[in-house]
């Protein structure tokens, strides 16, 4: 569809009669709300790369004397995308702003994959009501993985008519047209995309801060777990072209930036949806270990596609840091069926005894969700045994939440929230139990740190993490920030260490 068809279509989704009827007095604006059903959709069109954005012209100066401000849920994708939606703004002649007192636009950048995620942006939008009372002027919008919800984008239209615009994942490098829409119009704009096949290059970033940087390598997800809102919110898999990724990375690097995190839904399916290349996440890996920065992460990996070249790779170490995020969902081979997640406990087991063998110091970090539909007590107890045998350093742990549209929201459910409350707390003592005892193994040992600034609880001290992502606590100059040091550590807390510095390792380039 070009841009032209697209705005045509803009008006009315002829599919939705219902909403068409409810909502009739929206259409004098933009009006295009998500459809899980065309979201699940997984076509064989060719991906296309567009590297031809630009600020169109008509909106330069939009911005000039106006501020804006965004607050962001959720995961690394979502702060990343805030990065892209500032350096927008910034190119619009927009400011940035800590205060929503003081912002002239306002943007809610959410998060789906849990009801308590999404109950709190309602919250937060509650809260704007007076602000925008007060200043009718202000623009409010909703953005993120929510807005790809038929159901939130039909709340908001019916109860918080203070919102200005809602816009998907897949649109923000419409932001520009959306903001004018919204300036122009009195109605609320809805653009939401629900299938979108493309990748969109070039688009402006402005990165927070300057030692850490996130570099997206793919969007979208295929795998479908039947938990999981995600493929529905964020579409199909698109992989990034290999040259594009390692041409950000190397200009990351000489701008002095020290560590960088590969970032995709799913990074493990890269380069499978490349019709031309034979080429994954283990090439990308080896190509990228030779460029000049400290450090290289990745996230998020499903054990489904962790094949054996990029376990190799990583075992070449330098830049790569000995930590996987490798997330188990549960330990139990039937409940991991039920998930759809495509792998057995014992291929998750196998798979880590192939990776420690390979990255004999490799630290293992994991999600888990407790109480899926039917979840009986054997098979969470398969996930407890599971957790002690991987011998994991911690792990995100969530009671299942349903999702409207996926397969498991259908699902008769017999486990009572008590129960699933409880298992969350006997897996978190586990979870709790392992890493103090990972953190006190540290203790009497020298670390290498990033140092990322002052610590959060006490200026005098500094704050930064070690490769396997501990976070270190330590006094030394301020001039030490942003660089590598080395850190004896002298005391494990419960979720951090202590420690004093002995000596910078780099130079800050
Ligand atoms: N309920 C609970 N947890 C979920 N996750 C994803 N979907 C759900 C859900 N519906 C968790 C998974 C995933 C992490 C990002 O969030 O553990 O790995
Ligand atoms: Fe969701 Fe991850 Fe499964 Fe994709 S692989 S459906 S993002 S849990």
């Amino acid at each position: 569809m070009n841009e032209k068809q697209r705005l045509e279509n803009t008006q009315v989704n002829p599919s939705d009669k219902k909403s068409a009827k409810d909502y009739s007095k929206y259409f004098e604006t933009v009006y295009m709300p998500p459809s899980l059903k065309d979201a699940k959709k997984r076509g064989k069109e060719e991906v296309k790369y567009h590297s031809d954005f630009k600020i169109d012209e008509q909106f330069r100066g939009m911005g000039d004397g106006r501020k804006f401000y965004i607050r962001t849920y959720g995961c690394q994708m979502n702060e990343h995308d805030t990065e892209v939606m500032s350096g927008i703004f910034m190119a619009l002649g927009f400011e940035p702003t800590d205060s929503v007192e003081d912002a002239n636009v306002i943007l809610l950048n959410t998060c789906a994959i849990r009801e308590n995620a999404e109950n709190k942006v309602f919250g937060e939008i509650g809260h704007l009501k007076a602000l925008k009372r007060e200043r009718p002027d202000l623009l409010i919008g909703v953005c993120g993985c929510m807005s790809q919800e038929e159901s939130v984008v039909n709340k908001i239209l019916s109860k918080h008519q203070h919102v200005d615009m809602i816009f998907g994942t897949h649109n923000i490098h419409r932001l520009p047209y959306i903001l004018q829409e919204a300036y122009l119009s009195k109605a609320m704009v809805v653009e939401v995309w629900s299938k979108e096949g493309d990748v969109i290059e070039n688009l402006p970033k402005v990165r927070k801060g300057n030692i850490k940087a996130w570099v997206n390598i793919m969007y979208g997800c295929d795998k479908f777990c039947t938990y999981c809102i995600v493929p529905y919110t964020r579409g199909k898999e698109r992989s990034r072209r290999p040259e594009e990724i390692i041409q950000e990375v190397r200009h990351l690097a000489a701008q002095g930036y020290q560590e960088i995190t590969l970032l995709g839904q799913n990074v493990n399916a890269y380069g499978k949806d490349f019709e031309d290349i034979q080429y994954g996440l283990g090439d990308l890996m080896d190509e990228i270990r030779k460029i000049d920065v400290a450090r290289i992460r990745f996230t998020t990996s499903h054990p489904r596609d962790f094949d054996d070249h990029l376990i190799e790779v990583l075992a070449k170490g330098g830049n790569l840091v000995d930590h996987i995020h490798l997330p188990v969902q549960s330990g139990s081979t039937e409940i991991l069926k039920i998930m759809a997640r495509k792998y057995t406990r014992e291929q998750y087991l196998e798979l880590v005894r192939k990776v420690k063998e390979a990255i004999p110091t490799v630290s293992l970090t994991t999600d888990i969700i407790v109480g899926y539909p039917n979840e009986t007590e054997e098979q969470f107890e398969e996930t407890l045994s599971l957790y002690r045998e991987v011998g994991f350093d911690s792990a995100y742990t969530f009671i299942y939440s349903p999702r409207e549209g996926t397969p498991a929201a259908k699902m008769q459910d017999n486990v009572p929230m008590e129960v699933k409350k409880e298992r969350l707390q006997r897996l978190n003592a586990v979870v709790n139990e392992l890493s103090a005892q990972k953190l006190k193994e540290y203790e009497g040992k020298v670390v290498e740190v990033l140092v990322e600034g002052e610590s959060k609880n006490n200026p005098d001290v500094l704050a930064g993490y070690t490769r396997k992502s501990k976070l270190v606590n330590f006094k030394a100059p301020k001039s030490a920030i942003g660089k590598l040091v080395k850190v004896k550590i002298i005391e494990a807390k419960t979720w951090s260490l202590n420690g004093e510095m002995i000596e910078e390792v780099a130079e800050v380039k």
